[in-house]
């Protein structure tokens, strides 16, 4: 069976034809270079990483009231880009169901196949989860959400500041674990690419 993989619409010159030995069939760009992933799914996968990694930075400095006279700016910014993850996530998804994910190197490890699939799963959850309490939190304190300027999402809870505070304690924590996974997995990847020397940093960059 022919299985529609995220290396199934590379551009380049295959040279080496279809994989077949697992019974999934992926094209290579030589004999050695093994699969690699389409541009779609880099630019899914690269534009997610900026917006998650500028989100972060701006929780922090919109939470512990650093930005001066660019405060409600930042806050409007987390707001706008944190609003902007989760339907990117959503088609993410979709792109993933529909071009499963290339496999590890058979040498990997079972406990870092663990590790990369509970990392990986525990950001998609955590990239939908926590951009939903922030709005969530934001509707009970009655403030508003304004998505770059272009349109305002609606309240989605009753005025209850009490509560927009434990929640907000909550979405705190979801952030610190979100920015735990994400240097776990960039550690992961810079130790394939520097210690193992293997190919799974650079086919998620030149493909
Ligand atoms: C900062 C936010 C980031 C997020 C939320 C993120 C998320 C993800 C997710 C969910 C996957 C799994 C794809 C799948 O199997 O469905 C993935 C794959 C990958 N990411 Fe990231 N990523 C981020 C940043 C980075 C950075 C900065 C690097 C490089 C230093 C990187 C390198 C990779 C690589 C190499 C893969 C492919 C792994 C493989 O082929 O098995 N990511 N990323
Ligand atoms: C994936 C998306 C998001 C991530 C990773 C994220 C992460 C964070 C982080 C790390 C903080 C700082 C927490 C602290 O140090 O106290 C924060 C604060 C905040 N976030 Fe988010 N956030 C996201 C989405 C959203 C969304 C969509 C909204 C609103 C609609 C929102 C509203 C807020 C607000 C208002 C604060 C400041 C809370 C305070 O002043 O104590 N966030 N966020």
């Amino acid at each position: 069976m022919v299985v529609a993989r995220f290396g199934s619409e590379s551009g380049k010159a295959m040279t080496a034809g279809n994989n077949i030995e697992d019974g999934l069939a992926y094209p290579t760009t030589d004999a050695s270079a093994g699969p690699a992933y389409t541009m779609t799914a880099r630019a899914l996968h690269w534009t997610t990483a900026f917006l998650v990694l500028s989100v972060i930075p701006l929780g922090i400095v919109a939470a512990n009231d650093w930005g001066g006279s660019m405060q409600d700016t930042i806050y409007d910014l987390h707001r706008s880009v944190g609003a902007a993850i989760v339907p990117l996530i959503v088609l993410r998804l979709i792109y993933r169901w529909t071009h499963p994910p290339l496999p590890l190197p058979d040498d990997i490890p079972e406990l870092q196949r663990f590790a990369a699939n509970v990392t990986h799963w525990g950001l998609y959850i955590l990239l939908i989860v926590q951009p939903l309490t922030g709005w969530i939190a934001t509707s009970a304190y009655r403030a508003s959400v304004t998505v770059f300027g272009w349109f305002e999402l609606p309240p989605i809870s009753p005025e209850n500041r009490a509560f927009s505070e434990q929640l907000f304690f909550v979405h705190r924590l979801m952030g610190l674990a979100i920015t735990c996974l994400v240097a776990g997995h960039i550690g992961a990847a810079l130790y394939h690419h520097l210690v193992r020397k293997d190919r799974i940093l650079m086919r998620m960059v030149t493909g």
